[in-house]
């Protein structure tokens, strides 16, 4: 039995998960435009519960489950920044669907514009925070294709710590592996401007590519190519101990 919480309205529902202004939702559900949970509903003011719900609606591609916060996972692809005021490139908010801009979701921490792979979009700023907090140093796992062919000398300068222009402290990779002569792969714990290539090239060779692999617990699925984006599971951030309660 759907709970009388007027909060719960199919017009305030939509609106909260970016849709649009509350009398458009108004108007999308009056025009027959709105499917909830696998039936048209025409009445802006029904009410439902938020557990399991989940949305199609005309001209915004796919279904839409209902979440008090989004958390996306996306592959970044080279050419964007992660700004939400770009200055040379597209921003990364440009390859998410509009609700999720209007909602707000933000970039969770920075890759650079030439780098790839995973980074995580969210509206749930104590995640933000939690991520990104040097305190709770989240190991971030990356893959660097070396301009030269390197040996497992590159790992242990890499993993005894280099220290880098600007910087006040030595910084080390957590975990360090040559996975081919020219394939490094990297755990560090830090967010430093550059980290990653600035410490290759201290260590004494030079990164040509870089991606992210995985950030704690979360990898880059295989099957997700750059530019396409997931939903993730607000119950995993939350066991995680990375989103708000
Ligand atoms: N380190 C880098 O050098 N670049 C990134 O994008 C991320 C980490």
């Amino acid at each position: 039995m759907a709970k009388q919480n007027r909060h719960n309205s199919l017009e305030r529902l939509l609106h909260s998960q970016g849709f649009g202004a509350r009398k458009f939702c108004r108007t999308l559900v009056r025009a027959g435009a709105v499917t909830v949970n696998g039936d048209l509903c025409e009445d802006p003011d029904a009410i439902f519960e938020t557990d399991n719900l989940h949305f199609v609606v005309d001209g915004f591609e796919g279904v839409w489950p209902y979440c008090q916060k989004a958390y996306i996972l996306l592959n970044k692809p080279v050419g964007y920044e992660c700004s939400r005021a770009p200055k040379h490139h597209p921003s990364v908010l440009s390859l998410l669907p509009l609700p999720l801009r209007e909602r707000d979701v933000q970039p969770v921490g920075r890759l650079d514009v030439d780098t790839t792979g995973l980074l995580l979009l969210t509206d749930d700023g104590q995640c933000i925070h939690v991520l990104t907090s040097p305190k709770h140093a989240v190991p971030k796992v990356y893959r660097a294709t070396l301009a030269e062919a390197a040996d497992p000398a590159l790992c242990d300068r890499l993993l005894a710590g280099v220290l880098l222009k600007d910087e006040d402290e030595i910084l080390s990779a957590q975990a360090c592996t040559l996975l081919t002569q020219t394939l490094l792969e990297l755990t560090i714990t830090q967010g430093k401007y550059h980290q990653v290539r600035r410490m290759v090239v201290a260590a004494g060779n030079h990164v040509t590519g870089l991606s992210r692999v995985a950030v704690g617990d979360l990898s880059l699925p295989e099957s997700l190519v750059p530019g396409e984006w997931q939903w993730l599971d607000a119950r995993s951030m939350l066991l995680a101990g990375w989103a708000a309660k």
